[in-house]
Formats: C-alpha cells, sequence, structure tokens
C-alpha cells in the first residue's frame, strides 16, 4: 500500500466555474483520488478556496458585500456544488484560514533568513481620488502589446501577455474609472528566485517522465529572457495575509499583505493542517504528509492543474518550498491540462459563455457530466465541448452501451428465474473467453490510470462495457433458455458479476451509477478485481437482486437545441 498526496488548483472565490475549470483540475484529481482508494493506497486529496487577491476584492464589492463575509458565503456555495459533483475531496480548505496565515509568515520568515527576500522601493499607481494604490486588476487600460482597450494591470486576456499596471496606456481606476492616478513610491518585498535558478533546473531537469505539456512551459519559463525574474510577493492590500516575518513585524510593511500568489499553493499545506484540526488530530497527522522528516519521505505528491497554473507550480512555488532550506515535501508528479472551448469559442465568465456548474447540476446529475468531460479531457490538445457530441456520448456510452446491459440482464434474469443469482449450468467457453479478454483490459485499463492519461483510460473503461454486451449477443441467453435454461442461468450468473465488477471499474469515472449498479445486485463488495476469475464468480447462487430504476436517460433533441440557445451567453 502505497501513500498518495494528491491536490488540485484551488479555484478563485470569486463566483461559480465553469465546466471548462472543472475538467483543468478539481475533476481528474478527483478520478485519480478515486482509482488510488480503490487499490487500496492510502490517499490524501485536497482541494480549497482560493481567497485574496484582487479577484476576491473585486467581486465582493460587486455583490455590495465586506470581502470576508463575500469569501465565507462563495466557499459554502463552492462547496456544495463540489459535493454534487461528487468530488471527493479530503479536505476543501479556504487559503483566509488562521492556518495558512501562520504558514505563510512562517515560509517569508524563513525565506528572509536565507537571504531570499530584498526590500524594494518602487514606484507604483496611486489613485487620487480612491486615496489608494492600485494593484494588479485595479487598474485597466490599453495594451501596450496588441491594443486591446481592457487590458487589466496583471495580463492581457486577449494577448495573455503577463503586464505591470505601469505597463497600461491610458490606465484607469477599475474602482472608480478615475484617471486622476499618479505614480508614488511604496515599497515592497521580492522573492529573490533567479537565486534559486540552478537548483529549480536541476529539479525540473530530473522530472524525466512529466508530461510534454508540463516541461515545456516550465523550461520556456526557465531559460526565457524574462522568465525566471525576481517576484514582488506582497502588495498594498488590507484583504490577504498581513505582512510578517514569522511571527515578527516587518518594519516598514505594516499595512500590507502577501500576494495572492504567493501565499494560495501554501494553502495545498494549510488545508491539510485545517483537514487535521477538523478531525481532532495533532500537527503530526497532517506533518507525515508534508514533511519528509516527519514520515513524509513515502509519500508519492501529484498535482493536477490548467497550462495556465504550470508556472506557479514549476517555478514560484517550489522557490519557496526549496528557498526555505526546510524539509517540504516538493510535488512529484505534475499532470496539466489544456483548454476546453466552448461551442465554438471560449467558456466566458464575465459574459455567461457556456455551461457553469451549478447550471449544469440543475440540467442533469453530476455522472453526464463527469462522463463526458473525463472522456473528452484536454490532455494533448485543447477540446471543444459541443451540445452534439455531449448527446452523443450520453446516448450511446451511458445509456446505449452501460445502461441497456445492465437493464437487460437484470430484466431477463427477473423474468426468467426470479429475483436471486441463479445457480444452474457452468461456464463454457464462451465465458471462458470473456474473462480472458476482460482481464487483459482491465490491466491496460490500470496502467492507463495509474499514468493518469484520463481519455485513453475512459476509452478502455467503454471498450469493457463493449464486450460485455458483445458477449451478451453471442450468448444469446433469450434463445438459449428455451433449449438448455441450466446454461442461461449460467450465461445470466455470469452477466450479474459483470454487472458488480463494472460497477468497481466504473466508480471513479460514474460514482452515483456505480453506487446504483452495486445496491442493485445486492452486493457491497468492492474489491478491485485482481483476481477476476474469482471476482466473476462473487455473487452467491440464491442472493437476492433488483432491477435498477433507469441508469441513465437519452438526451433527447429538443433538450439539446433548448440547452444549446440558453447557455449561448449574457448569464444574469
Ligand atoms: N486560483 C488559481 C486559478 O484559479 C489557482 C491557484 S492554485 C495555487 O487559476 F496553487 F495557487 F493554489
Ligand atoms: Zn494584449
Amino acid at each position: 500500500m502505497a501513500r498518495i498526496l494528491i491536490t488540485s488548483a484551488i479555484p478563485y472565490i470569486n463566483g461559480i466555474k465553469h465546466l471548462g475549470n472543472l475538467v483543468g483540475s478539481q475533476l481528474p484529481a478527483d478520478l485519480f483520488a478515486r482509482y488510488m482508494r480503490a487499490r487500496g493506497h492510502e490517499v490524501m486529496f485536497i482541494c480549497a478556496t482560493d481567497e485574496h487577491g484582487t479577484p476576491a476584492e473585486l467581486a465582493a464589492a460587486k455583490a455590495g458585500q465586506p470581502v470576508a463575509e463575500y469569501c465565507a458565503e462563495m466557499h459554502t456555495v463552492q462547496a456544495d456544488i463540489a459535493r454534487g459533483f461528487r468530488l471527493s475531496f479530503d479536505h476543501f480548505g479556504r487559503s483566509s484560514s488562521l492556518r495558512n496565515h501562520v504558514l505563510t509568515q512562517h515560509f517569508a520568515g524563513q525565506l528572509a533568513d536565507n537571504g531570499l527576500i530584498r526590500e524594494v522601493t518602487e514606484k507604483m499607481i496611486y489613485s487620487v481620488d480612491d486615496g489608494r494604490f492600485l494593484p494588479d486588476r485595479y487598474v485597466e487600460g490599453t495594451c501596450p502589446n496588441c491594443g486591446y482597450e481592457s487590458a487589466r494591470g496583471d495580463q492581457c486576456d486577449n494577448c495573455t501577455k503577463q503586464l505591470d499596471p505601469t505597463d497600461l496606456i491610458n490606465p484607469r481606476s477599475t474602482i472608480s474609472g478615475s484617471t486622476n492616478l499618479e505614480l508614488r513610491e511604496t515599497k515592497h518585498l521580492y522573492l529573490m528566485q533567479r537565486s534559486l535558478r540552478d537548483k529549480l533546473e536541476a529539479w525540473i531537469g530530473s522530472k524525466t517522465d512529466w508530461p510534454l505539456l508540463t516541461t515545456s512551459i516550465a523550461k520556456k519559463w526557465l531559460n526565457d529572457g524574462d522568465g525566471l525574474q525576481d517576484r514582488g510577493i506582497t502588495r498594498d492590500l488590507h484583504w490577504g495575509i498581513p505582512v510578517k516575518r514569522g511571527d515578527q513585524p516587518w518594519p516598514g510593511m505594516e499595512g500590507k499583505v502577501f500576494y495572492v500568489w504567493f501565499d494560495a499553493p501554501i494553502e495545498y499545506i494549510a488545508a491539510t493542517a485545517e483537514w487535521a484540526d477538523a478531525q481532532g488530530l495533532d500537527d503530526a497527522a497532517w506533518q507525515r504528509w508534508w514533511r519528509t522528516d516527519k514520515g513524509a519521505d513515502d509519500v508519492t505528491y501529484y498535482q493536477f492543474m490548467g497550462k495556465d497554473n504550470v508556472p506557479f507550480h514549476t517555478l514560484s512555488f517550489p522557490a519557496t518550498i526549496l528557498g526555505s532550506g526546510e524539509p517540504w515535501k516538493l510535488v512529484d508528479y505534475l499532470k496539466s491540462f489544456n483548454y476546453l472551448n466552448y461551442d465554438g469559442g471560449q467558456f466566458s465568465t464575465s459574459r455567461g459563455r457556456g455551461v457553469f456548474m451549478d447550471q449544469a447540476l440543475s440540467i442533469l446529475p453530476a455522472d453526464y457530466w463527469r462522463w463526458w468531460l473525463l472522456s473528452h479531457a484536454p490532455e494533448s490538445s485543447d477540446a471543444e465541448f459541443t451540445w452534439e457530441n455531449f448527446q452523443g456520448s450520453v446516448n450511446k456510452d451511458l445509456a446505449d452501451v452501460l445502461g441497456n446491459l445492465v437493464s437487460r440482464v437484470t430484466k431477463f434474469a427477473t423474468a426468467k428465474f426470479g429475483t436471486t443469482v441463479p445457480a444452474g449450468g457452468q461456464f463454457g467457453p464462451l465465458e471462458t473467453a470473456l474473462v480472458a479478454d476482460l482481464g487483459a483490459r482491465i490491466r491496460e485499463y490500470e496502467s492507463l490510470m495509474q499514468a493518469m492519461e484520463v481519455r485513453k483510460a475512459a476509452a478502455e473503461l467503454r471498450a469493457i462495457w463493449v464486450i460485455g454486451n458483445e458477449y451478451l449477443q453471442a450468448a444469446a441467453p433469450w434463445t438459449v433458455v428455451k433449449t438448455d435454461p441450466e446454461q442461461a442461468q449460467a450465461m445470466i450468473r455470469l452477466s450479474l458479476n459483470l454487472i458488480r465488477v463494472y460497477a468497481i471499474l466504473s466508480q471513479p469515472f460514474i460514482p452515483d451509477a456505480s453506487a446504483t449498479m452495486m445496491a442493485a445486485i445486492g452486493s457491497d463488495d468492492w474489491t478491485w478485481p485482481d483476481d477476476l476469475p474469482a471476482a466473476m464468480r462473487s455473487l452467491e447462487p440464491g442472493q437476492p437482486f433488483t432491477v435498477p430504476e433507469n441508469l441513465f436517460r437519452k438526451i433527447t433533441d429538443e433538450e439539446r437545441t433548448d440547452w444549446q440557445a440558453r447557455f449561448a451567453g449574457v448569464r444574469t
């Protein structure tokens, strides 16, 4: 049994996420966590809300709420939706937690002690009318790179170039719209990432098994002229983690907070501590996941995220960890994703284009979305959601292939042999062939799941469902029953066992349907089918089963066109 630590990039607090966000981090992380648990490993699966920075402050202002209150409410909303999607976090934390305050200040203190922080006095945009500095998204203006007129202070949404607020042409305050801006001196802390360049390069260079998407982004940032810059890790904002050096005040930094991208990844650790607190456990309970001097040396740590997050996880956060000089766990494997587009364009939070997580659950159960999203995960390239494709996958894969098998078998069995597992006959050559074929496919499925090849694993699972249908077609118990009812009983017994094996194998993708299948065949033995011939004999003859409610319903053409119109844009 191995010990597996899994983190999903923590979603911003500023609103409900869309399906593109979900498939880029939380959902594949959940798939992997569920699979690893099913294989008997000890898993710690962590996520949280990312609550600091200008996105949180601006969203709270827009909602007319104090920012702390806004974050508390949105955290509950996001936690409820995560439960709705059956995301099986061991803990869903908050980056505004006390644990994260203490840990973030601790890391800053360590970095300072190790000579990796310098104080920089620089000129920043100050809004005279708003009476404050305007960092990051508090200022908008024209992009110097592409001319887009609504570029934000931290990044241009049009050309994706990372910006500094002072780069913008014709800057204006996003709070008041005021252009009465001036440059004023202010002091900030910089993390001297450049001094850690060699260590980071060696560490990234040692990761020969990482996906190309991950290493290519990391190396680009490491080697580009403007790649690994020293980085400002403080801001002139009120909401955030106060700048302190460990538990000591930091002279000259009063009233400032750490930059959101400094404290957010530290929340992975803090959320594990929050988990221990919630369980009434001591510090040793979370440290054995994170401190290699306290038991984490046998932990394998996997991170999941969208490609835009890769630089922060391959350079900035490791710089914090390495620079601390303390034995914290570094990531072992970083799985990153491309983008999911929506129906010929992009998902857009501001324009309400695409399907958001709450809306998705209001029209169909979680399993339908989980299946489509995972089987179309944007791994080797960007992927696109279209309603036609979604309808096709749900109706064919889920309803026609899996759902149909389950209902055919249970209905036929009930009609011919009653509501208990039939005892007659022996498995013949068709059954032996099925078990052999299935066994080989399960081993392939396992290796794809282990490798986090999400799409390929989904395709293999579908193929596993298909061979069950093919077996049934070839065996034709509905014909055999007329001449050799004993043999038909053996076929049905095998098919009922097959449903149980499918429930176990499918559970990481479609947990609700799997639970329904398992309950219908009257078992709760989730033992992974390492020994397939034994698994195919697991149900006792005479054991009762039921016909489940329709596992999956089909999506009609009318629904499809209706939804297509409804989610085309402008969310109110
Ligand atoms: N909130 C960021 C996003 O949605 C992700 C932060 S991941 C962390 O893009 F590592 F910083 F926590
Ligand atoms: Zn631009």
